[in-house]
């Protein structure tokens, strides 16, 4: 496998889809030893801003700030070099934002790298939100192809621009490390493990299957945030992706 294939604890990322610092705070103290990395979202950011990754990275934890960044490309770029300048380990945006976009946040990312004397954060593209099926793919976004051919056009897009990688469903994997190869990463959230509740994921993995799928990182929240013993499930979910 690839130079950036990490081990299993570094490949299970936990969702911090929590409203204050406080409590991601006491996530990252309870949970730091089990999991790799904390994914930092827009209700956390919007809410907490760069505190929110400081404190986190304050105690050791990796951060993926999961803010899907979607607007011109110099836009995007000046936000990919402050997401570096941060600190963050990974951070995303949306392919659709098209093949400039991503590759003038891939050069700014690695100039502000650079600069700041650090490694460049692994910058990974959004395809298609799951959130949308193919009628809504055609009907309002006007895209005539099928679903699942945009998501392998819109990551071969990506791996073109330099990015490191895509967030893609467990189903999306195989097609994925077809069309993209090895080295390129997928990170993959709709993970459940079989004695977890489903939620509102519909399409899912077990952690063991996504992993055997080709995955690089998985992304969990609930599944460990609910648990009655959090610590206990994500035990549990490390022995599984290790299997
Ligand atoms: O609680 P759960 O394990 O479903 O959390 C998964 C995380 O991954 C959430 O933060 C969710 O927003 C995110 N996500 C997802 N499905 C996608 C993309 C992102 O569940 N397709």
């Amino acid at each position: 496998m690839g130079h950036l294939k990490a081990s299993t604890r570094e490949r299970l990322i936990l969702a911090l889809d929590v409203e204050s610092v406080e409590e991601a705070e006491g996530l990252v103290d309870l949970l730091g030893d089990y999991v790799g990395a904390f994914k930092v979202g827009s209700q956390l950011y919007t809410a907490h801003g760069p505190k929110v990754v400081e404190v986190i990275q304050g105690k050791g934890g990796r951060v993926f700030l999961d803010l899907k960044f979607h607007d011109i490309p110099s836009t995007v770029a000046a936000a990919a070099a402050e997401a570096v300048k941060l600190g963050v380990f990974m951070f995303n945006l949306h392919a659709s934002g098209g093949l400039e976009m991503m590759r003038k946040a891939i050069e700014a990312a690695k100039k502000a790298a650079g600069r700041a004397k650090r490694e460049k954060p692994l910058v990974v593209a959004v395809t298609v939100l799951t959130s949308l099926d193919e009628v809504a793919l055609g009907e309002e976004l006007g895209v005539g192809r099928p679903l699942r051919d945009h998501v392998i056009h819109l990551a071969k897009m990506a791996h073109g621009a330099g990015l490191d990688g895509v967030v893609a469903s467990p189903q999306e994997i195989e097609d994925i490390r077809a069309a993209c190869g090895q080295e390129f990463l997928i990170v993959t959230p709709g993970v459940r493990p079989e004695w977890a509740t489903l939620g509102d994921q519909k399409r899912v993995m077990t952690p063991g299957e996504a992993i055997a799928a080709g995955a690089d990182y998985i992304v969990v929240g609930r599944p460990i945030l609910q648990a009655p013993d959090p610590v206990e499930a994500a035990r549990r979910i490390l022995k599984e992706m290790a299997l």
